[in-house]
């Protein structure tokens, strides 16, 4: 039986739910893969708890009563004792962790990542960490980058890898900001109301600005840019923010306080949509002339962006073999649960194509 070991940081609503996901599959995947998956380390953004017996359901009582600090090497120490397959799980939105891949692939971990930060930081990096995965034959997956559990950025691979060439990319690419407007479009509410709710349920991001800001949408453009063979920088993309000059840099919490204020601005476009409109949140990549762009737009209420339910996500995808009928990917683009499973979908990835046995040196 192949024992691997998940190093989970982040254990907020994503991360949360892919504990309990796995807890409740493991018997499931020893069964059906011959994997033995134990969680064995635990971090937030300032505690630790390791357990190599692998945690268990109680494990929300044993962090919070037998975490210890939160030291930079925490779990390369105790992982450097045995020779588990290692899976570090990247659950955070944070730019701290994702600047720790290239010493966790030092330390010959994989990595599994719901976080677009480490793809999206300069294209010198993404090179870097590229190159150390092929010298340690390692392996970084990241479906969550881009429509939650949807298989966007798989279909994107298999299409460049296979030769083809892509020409565009466009939709919906936010779960939040399709349920935001979606619901904007509809409902008689202030869009501060909505975006509260938004958050409230998981739908958005921790600080629900890096959806507003465009900048989310932008990561998840770039990452697909870069998948489809372009090399570029985020300062590349050009990104409309429904954030006002004034709310950009304020706290997180002084946004919350004073998030009424974006208002007047969504509500003059809701205003002024003519007869069968609605608004949609669109990101659209021309991958023949280099060209990302993120905006607000009004499209018909008929159209397939106009149809979107819920947090559905929306991508087509224009390539030579599908030029005129774009390959069309839709369904749940935001929530924990989808985007636990895909995280899941990877590690078992990941821990299928590796071969190494449990061993205590
Ligand atoms: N929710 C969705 O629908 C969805 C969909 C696709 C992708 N994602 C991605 O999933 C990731 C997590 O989202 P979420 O909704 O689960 O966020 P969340 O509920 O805010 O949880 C974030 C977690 O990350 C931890 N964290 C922050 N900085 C850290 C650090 N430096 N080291 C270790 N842990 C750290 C936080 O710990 P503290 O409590 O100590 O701050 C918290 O446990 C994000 O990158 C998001 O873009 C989410």
């Amino acid at each position: 039986m192949k024992q691997i070991h998940l190093y989970i940081f982040g254990i907020g609503n994503v991360g949360g739910t892919l504990i309990d996901q796995v807890l409740q599959s493991h018997s499931f995947f020893k069964q059906q893969h011959h994997i033995d998956l134990r969680i064995v380390g635990l971090a937030n953004s300032k505690r630790v708890l390791i357990d190599l017996e692998g945690i268990s359901l109680d494990w929300k009582e044993k962090f919070g009563t037998r975490s210890g600090i939160r030291e930079s090497d925490s779990f390369y120490k105790i992982s450097s004792l045995y020779d588990a397959t290692k899976i570090a799980v990247d659950a955070t939105a944070s730019k701290e962790v994702s600047l720790v891949y290239p010493e966790l692939l030092e330390n010959d971990f994989n990595i599994v990542t719901a976080n677009k930060i480490g793809n999206t930081l300069s294209q010198d990096f993404y090179d870097q960490i590229r190159t150390v995965l092929i010298s340690k034959n390692l392996q970084l997956e990241y479906e969550t980058n881009v429509g939650a559990g949807l298989p966007i950025i798989q279909s994107v691979k298999d299409l460049y890898s296979s030769g083809e060439q892509l020409f565009a990319i466009n939709g919906v690419f936010s779960g939040s900001l399709s349920y935001i407007f979606n619901r904007f479009s509809e409902e008689e509410k202030p869009f501060s109301e909505i975006v509260i709710e938004a958050l409230k349920e998981g739908y958005t991001e921790p600080d629900p600005r890096e959806d507003l800001s465009g900048n989310d949408v932008a990561r998840k453009l770039l990452v697909l840019a870069r998948e489809a063979g372009l090399k570029l920088e985020f300062d590349a993309i050009q990104i409309e923010s429904l954030v006002i000059p004034s709310l950009r840099t304020a706290s997180l919490n002084q946004f919350l306080e004073e998030v009424k204020s974006l208002d007047p601005v969504l509500q003059k476009k809701k205003n002024v949509l003519k007869e069968g409109e609605v608004l949609r949140h669109l990101g659209e990549l021309d991958v023949l002339n280099k060209q990302l762009k993120v905006s607000l737009k009004a499209v018909r209420k008929n159209s397939a962006a106009g149809q979107l339910k819920g947090s559905d996500g929306f991508f087509e995808i224009y390539s030579e073999s599908y030029a005129t009928n774009p390959l069309v990917i839709k369904g749940a683009g935001a929530g924990k649960a989808v985007t636990a499973r895909g995280l899941l979908s990877d590690i078992i990835k990941v821990s299928k194509t590796t071969q190494e046995v449990l061993m205590i040196r």
